[in-house]
């Protein structure tokens, strides 16, 4: 059974994230998937990819009707996050809104031509679930994705920032699904982050974003959650960090020409 743990909880404001499936199909990356719950609604977000729907399903409706669910998230495009979709839509209320960037939408819908998505503007939006739990999508553009969100939970002080924070080949062994060593740690982010984000301007404005934010806790898309003082370690982490390590292979061998003033020659 896909591994399920409660990151919050007060009263029926709940956050719950789902992953670490032990009959995870091999080949596929793991993934988290998170559903929030508040005044009897729930919001899926980034529900995860098709081949992990099954066990998903089987995971989610053990905890949640499934007629709660009344939003469905997607930070952004790719296949780990919303190829289920259409699997979804089926047993899902019909009136479920989809979330992405519309930047997406036409090319989300190669998975499911039949959804109408709420389409995300630049500037995000709000997903209301109850009174007091309204939920942020913040701006996250070119981290990867050029239409990208994180979402932001002001009651809980949550912060799911996709693939943000990604993390592969963690060990859990208590199953607490958090970063105990923060500096162990880094090895299992820095590759990634390094490789798939490619602005580093964009990078600078998500990191001062989210520090006025103040969350206590960052989930992420992949890996483990950072909680209390390793939020601000992971976004001064990131604010320094070299990125665009893909852009070597673009220049090829001989790498960038020399810039016309180192090859003027004096006269
Ligand atoms: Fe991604
Ligand atoms: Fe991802």
């Amino acid at each position: 059974m896909m591994n399920c743990v409660t990151l919050f909880r007060d009263g029926d404001h709940r956050w719950m994230v789902f992953g670490q499936d032990p009959a995870r199909p091999d080949g596929i990356i793991d993934t988290n998937q998170v559903v929030i719950t508040a005044g009897g609604n729930s919001a899926m977000l980034d529900p995860g990819g098709l081949e992990l729907f099954p066990h998903m399903l089987e995971a989610v409706t053990a905890r949640i009707d499934m007629d709660s669910v009344r939003h469905v998230f997607f930070s952004h495009q790719d296949p780990d996050i919303c190829s289920s979709l259409p699997l979804w839509r089926q047993v899902c209320r019909p009136d479920v809104k989809v979330y992405v960037s519309w930047m997406w939408t036409g090319f989300v819908s190669h998975f499911d031509r039949e959804t109408e998505f709420d389409p995300i503007p630049d500037e995000g939006g709000t997903i209301r679930l109850s009174p007091s739990v309204q939920l942020e999508m913040i701006p996250a553009h070119y981290l990867h994705s050029p239409g990208n969100f994180s979402v932001f939970d002001p009651a809980a002080r949550i912060l799911f920032t996709g693939d943000l924070g990604a993390s592969l080949g963690h060990e859990d062994p208590q199953g607490t699904y958090t970063v105990d060593d923060f500096d162990a740690h880094v090895p299992l982010m820095e590759p990634f982050h390094r490789r798939w984000l490619g602005s580093a301007e964009a990078r600078d404005a998500w990191v001062h974003r989210v520090a006025t934010l103040d969350p206590r806790m960052l989930v992420p898309q992949h890996g483990l959650v950072m909680k209390d003082d390793h939020v601000k370690r992971f976004l001064d982490w990131l604010g320094g960090l070299d990125l665009s390590a893909g852009i070597d292979a673009v220049w090829g061998p001989g790498g960038p020409p020399a810039k016309a003033a180192d090859q003027r020659s004096p006269r």
